[in-house]
């Protein structure tokens, strides 16, 4: 059994300039990010190397259609080194971008094996994908009409950099549903049968630091947020190598069909399911690390000074109050679920999310999940 991988070497850098100079950053890289993030802390800099803005060939996540047309824009430019600076849709594009004859995205699907052939590094600039750490790519085939994920040893960062300046421009939003995701991650990959006594250590480290620093935000406001940027970010880049490693389950499972259809973003749609999901695995399987999580979460909400009113009568109903003051969380029907969509959408899941389901700390049956969804319909 494999304990742990961690395959990108990762460095530190407390501004976008310090990492310029440290890289090198020149004429042969290709910068990879969206203009909002370009123009307050990069343009300044006046950098000899290329960039290209993702937003220009589309809004919202990756698609084939969007990657070609980045794929062409490059191929004109030239160069030996990607750099991706942004969220999760210029992370999944970047890691495709330096793949060896990379010309067309259906031509790499169907391609037996993948090589690397130009540098890439990842610097995320939310605190939630964890993607910096994994060698997955999820990419929506509009050609095919599905959403599919690459995935390969090539297509790792070289380097995974994490800076928290870039942290300082982000919207409350923003950073309220990306560092819930990496919540998600550690909760998930904690219960998860592939935890090992190694990714459980990131784990953990990442529940505290999030949520520690939620403590903080219910007491001080959600400025709050900025003292601790380079603990979110690190706690990010902790839930991902330890899901990359063990794997997410039920809720990420559950989270695609609401997101699919009605486009909530993913940190958003994972947090629709997160709790309900933890008390559905207590219900069915009390005995066992649901109880270890329980009382760990307890532990370090207490550790970070519990604000007035949020204490629950477990761990699990005090993340949830928790969770509460860090972003309103709405019914699925907010979105504009409807009751038919309850059976689809548990149809879906058991059909095209098994991937992430094995990971399941309890096997939860088509009926459980059916409920899940119902029960979050209006509540
Ligand atoms: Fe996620």
């Amino acid at each position: 059994m494999r304990e742990l991988l961690i395959a990108p070497q990762i460095d530190s850098f407390e501004t976008f300039a310090e990492f310029a100079a440290g890289f090198s950053v020149g004429a042969e890289d290709l910068i990879l990010t969206n203009e909002y993030i370009y123009d307050p802390i990069m343009k300044k800099e006046n950098l000899d190397c290329h960039y290209i803005f993702q937003e220009k060939y589309g809004a919202g996540e990756p698609t084939d259609v969007m990657v070609d047309a980045i794929l062409e824009e490059m191929n004109s430019i030239g160069c030996t080194r990607v750099i991706a600076i942004g969220g999760g849709t210029i992370i999944d594009i970047a890691k495709i971008l330096v793949l060896e004859g990379a010309q067309n995205v259906d031509v790499l699907y169907d391609q037996a094996e993948l090589k690397k052939e130009k540098k890439l590094m990842i610097i995320p600039t939310t605190c939630g994908t964890g993607s910096e750490v994994t060698n997955i790519s999820i990419i929506n085939r509009t050609r095919k009409g599905t959403k599919m994920g690459l995935t390969s040893s090539s297509m790792y960062a070289d380097h995974a950099v994490l800076i928290p300046e870039f942290l300082q421009t982000l919207p409350y939003y923003v950073f309220a549903t990306s560092s819930i995701d990496a919540l998600i991650h550690a909760v998930e990959s904690y219960l998860s049968p592939g935890c090992t006594a190694y990714t459980e250590m990131y784990s953990t480290a990442a529940m505290e630091a999030i949520l520690k620093g939620y403590c903080r935000i219910a007491r001080e406001g959600q400025d709050a947020r900025f003292e601790d940027s380079r603990s979110y970010l690190a706690a990010s880049n902790y839930a991902g190598i330890a899901f990359g490693n063990a794997g997410c389950a039920v809720v990420h499972a559950m989270s695609y069909a609401l997101g699919a259809k009605y486009h909530v973003p993913h940190g958003e749609s994972n947090y629709q399911f997160f709790t309900s999901v933890l008390r559905k695995y207590q219900k069915k399987k009390p005995q066992g690390k649901i109880q270890a999580l329980d009382v760990l979460l307890g532990q370090i909400i207490e550790e970070g000074g519990c604000p007035d009113g949020v204490r629950g009568s477990d761990g699990i109903g005090t993340l949830e109050n928790l969770l509460g003051v860090i972003l309103e969380r709405k019914p699925m029907s907010a979105y504009g679920a409807v009751p038919e969509d309850v059976p689809a959408f548990a149809e879906s899941t058991v059909m095209n999310q098994q991937r992430l389901l094995k990971n399941s700390y309890v096997e939860l049956s088509r009926e459980d999940i059916q409920s899940l969804y119902q029960d979050s319909l209006e509540g």
